[in-house]
């Protein structure tokens, strides 16, 4: 039985497939949405602390991880952060800058997903919730058969719609697998692979990374302390806090170097990045020669953290009793302080997942794969991940307006 005649079929009602369906739409396409949770961009009201950090003012191409660097460059140029700021106006959303090109919403990240839902209804998109892909079938002569059934997936109790639709385009907006409380899944990667897609390996990124053994112990009772540091992870390095937690270390530092860290490699922190540490020591031992170690430290660290960085590696004395060698070998070792993690907290708290369809196989001006005609990734499925911050939505709208564009 043929289906309804559509030309664009967006899956996926998150970030990219709103920004994919309402530029679609805006240029006259039949398009239609189809999300199996029971409503649209549950992450991007989660986001920000439900203030969404909808883009960064400061976004380039090296803000983002993937196999192939130069894929994300095309998009990201032709749907630049004040595009969006310009929507954001136009709605009248007020927002912020936080810190670092960071722009937040003043009241709620709701506003922002009401505005792609306003947009979209302007454009004449039709979005069906709750509703989930049965199936899916090229057409001999181009386009996909896709069948609809009511979904009870990410808070739906199937009241979605079952549907037969034939679409000249198929876009893939699935997002990845981080979150699956929220509705994420691997379809995505599913149908890429059946498609004929090579994938990336997929894993959790923007993520709290555990500790485990005498690693742990070492920092087990000083959860919620937080320091400010620079951590690294062979070139990458990130200057923000770092916060102790029951199971390992979180904070936005830890948060951007675990998209550069996996098992087995080195990572290290600066506890001191703002301070020669250094000439600051000989300082103190000079002006308070009677003052104790964590007397000292306990000015640039919290207490607690002062109190075990003496307790547990170097003593606490009077300043005068360290030997001239001795300081600058604490020194040294705050500037280099070895972190042996035993793995992340994984897709359950993750912001991100790195890897996902290899975008060599994927058009970079219009996001169309290279394997199927009428076949297009959007967002988070691709092997495009960016640092915290508001990158990945920027990269979500982008490479929406993208496929939007040409579809
Ligand atoms: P997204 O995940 O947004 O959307 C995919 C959609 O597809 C979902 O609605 C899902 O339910 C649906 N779906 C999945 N499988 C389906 C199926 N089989 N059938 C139908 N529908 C299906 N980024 C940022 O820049 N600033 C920030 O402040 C934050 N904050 C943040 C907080 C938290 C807690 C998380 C988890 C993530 C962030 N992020 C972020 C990351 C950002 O949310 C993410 O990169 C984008 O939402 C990705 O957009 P997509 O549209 O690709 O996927």
């Amino acid at each position: 039985m043929a289906g309804e005649d559509i030309d664009v079929l967006v899956i996926g009602g998150g970030a990219a497939g709103l920004m994919c369906a309402l530029t679609a739409g805006a240029r006259g396409r039949r398009v239609r949405v189809i999300e199996h949770a029971n409503r649209c961009g549950k992450k991007i009201l989660m986001s920000g602390g439900g203030r969404c950090n909808f883009t960064n003012t400061g976004t380039t191409p090296a803000n983002f991880l993937s196999a192939n660097p130069h894929f994300c460059k095309s998009a990201l140029a032709r749907y630049r952060p004040d595009d969006f700021i310009a929507m954001v106006d136009a709605h009248r959303i007020g927002w912020h800058e936080k810190e670092l090109g960071q722009l937040f919403c003043d009241e709620s990240s709701k506003r922002i997903v009401a505005m792609l839902l306003e947009e979209n209804r302007r454009a004449g998109v039709r979005i069906h919730t709750a509703t989930a892909v049965a199936g899916i079938d090229a057409l001999p002569g181009g386009g996909f058969r896709v069948h609809s059934e009511p979904s009870h997936a990410g808070g739906s109790r199937g009241e979605g719609i079952a549907a037969t639709f034939d679409a000249a385009a198929l876009v893939v907006a699935t997002g990845g697998l981080s979150i699956p409380s929220l509705g994420a899944t691997g379809f995505g990667y599913e149908l890429a692979r059946r498609f004929g897609h090579t994938l990336v390996p997929t894993r959790a990124g923007l993520v709290p990374l555990t500790l485990s053994g005498k690693h742990q112990e070492h920092y087990a009772d000083l959860a919620g302390v937080a320091v400010h540091v620079s951590a690294r992870c062979g070139k990458a390095r990130f200057d923000n806090a770092m916060l102790v937690t029951h199971r390992g270390l979180s904070g936005p530092a830890i948060l951007q170097i675990s998209n550069y860290w996996e098992p087995g490699r080195e990572l290290w922190l600066d506890l001191l990045p703002e301070l020669d540490a250094e000439a600051w020591l000989l300082h103190r031992q000079q002006e308070h020669p009677d003052a104790l170690l964590q007397t000292a430290l306990a000015d640039v660290f919290p207490k607690r953290f002062a109190q075990r960085l003496c307790d547990q590696w170097f003593g606490n004395r009077p300043l005068r009793q360290y030997t001239h060698r001795q300081l600058p070998e604490i020194a040294a070792k705050l500037a280099h302080w070895p972190i042996t993690a035993s793995g992340t907290e994984g897709y359950r708290t993750a912001e991100v997942t790195l890897g996902g369809v290899d975008t060599r196989e994927i058009s970079s001006s219009t996001m169309a794969s290279k394997k199927q005609p009428g076949l297009y990734f959007v967002g988070e499925v691709l092997d495009v991940t960016g640092w915290l911050g508001g990158y990945n939505f920027q990269w979500a709208w982008a490479s929406g307006r993208a496929a939007g564009e040409a579809v």
